[in-house]
């Protein structure tokens, strides 16, 4: 443990807002005192929201650091700056969002996405792992999403970057065992943050070049309806997935996969029920283009569905 009193230095990436500004606050307000809490920013004059709602643990359990995880030489300037290097969690939790029919996103966004919510993790992760390695001690935590694990239509590119991931990840984990080094990814549903503000606003300023007219009235007309119907009906709040994130970093045995919101057990559960792949491009198909007007009620009716079975196999806030 690398701080008096035996607290734990958790360091956490993009707490400038959302679900990252919420994790640094609850863990720097635990009632034990038990962590000391490194939130970093890419951007220091975005502090006031993390500073405020911090109260007096600002100064005390929780200090702030400069940190952009697209860049190599911030990472290691804000890495260097930490007392002997030493850091027992990692939480990442930087990330960007990328909506809308792919021919009219450019190469170069798609690559900003990966840069961020790919490389990003990978960057930080090497520059940690190995003082983890050396004390044969430490926690890795990863911010997925559902659609790390599941496909979602316009939502291509920052599904893939979720995935890779993912599979990074996956890979990871296994090494990292040998080191006692533990790895979990948390893999929420949707959550309102500014991440989806942020994309709203995105996609109202998008003018779809190149993309053909149905495409554009799919996206627009059936899509996003569809798409605020399940925020509305399926979205967690960032204290949610705070909560969430201080149970895995509680557990005795922390689990490498946990999904935050029993709604969306079901769906993932469809491409493990049938590997051809078949089962759910066919269901996503009729959710979205046969029972899009539906929604409402196609949403309430999964939520009867999602029985406490399905519950326990998420990790829940409560
Ligand atoms: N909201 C959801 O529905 C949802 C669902 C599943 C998973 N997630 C994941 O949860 C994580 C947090 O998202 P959120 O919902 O809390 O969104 P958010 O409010 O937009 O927060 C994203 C954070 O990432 C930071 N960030 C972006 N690029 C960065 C960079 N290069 N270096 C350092 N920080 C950077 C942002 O900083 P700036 O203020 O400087 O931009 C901001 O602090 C993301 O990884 C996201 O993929 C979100």
């Amino acid at each position: 443990m690398g701080y008096g009193g035996g607290q734990k230095v958790v360091l956490i990436t993009g707490c400038s807002s959302g679900i990252g500004l919420r994790i640094a606050v609850t863990l720097a307000k635990d009632e034990k005192k038990r962590y000391h809490v490194i939130a970093t920013m890419r951007d220091l004059k975005k502090k006031d929201k993390l500073v405020e709602a911090a109260g007096d643990a600002y100064g005390k359990t929780l200090m702030l650091l400069p940190l952009d995880v697209c860049s190599d030489e911030s990472v290691e300037q804000c890495i260097n700056s930490v007392k002997d290097r030493h850091i027992d969690i990692l939480i990442n939790n930087a990330g960007v969002g990328l909506l809308g029919p792919v021919e009219s996103i450019s190469i170069e966004e798609m690559k900003r996405v990966f840069e961020t919510n790919f490389f990003g993790v990978v960057r930080m992760i090497k520059e940690v792992m190995p003082d983890m390695k050396k004390r044969r001690s430490g926690h890795i935590v990863v911010m997925s999403s559902v659609m790390g694990l599941q496909g979602v239509v316009f939502n291509d590119v920052y599904t893939a970057s979720k995935f890779a991931m993912e599979g990074f990840c996956e890979s990871m984990a296994v090494q990292l065992l040998k080191f006692n080094v533990r790895l979990s990814m948390i893999e929420p549903g949707p959550v309102h943050t500014e991440f989806e503000t942020k994309m709203m606003e995105d996609v109202a300023k998008m003018e779809y070049p190149g993309v053909d007219a149905d495409t554009v009235r799919y996206f627009k007309d059936v899509y996003l309806p569809s798409s605020i119907d399940i925020f509305e009906a399926m979205g967690q709040t960032p204290e949610d997935i705070a909560k969430c994130t201080k149970k895995v970093i509680e557990s005795n045995s922390p689990r490498f996969r946990n999904l935050t919101n029993s709604l969306y057990t079901p769906i993932v559960a469809l491409k493990y029920a049938d590997e051809t792949g078949g089962l759910s491009v066919n269901t996503f198909y009729n959710l979205l283009f046969n029972f899009g007007p539906l929604m409402h009620i196609t949403m309430s009716i999964l939520k009867c569905l999602t029985c406490s079975c399905l519950r326990r196999r998420t990790i829940s806030p409560n």
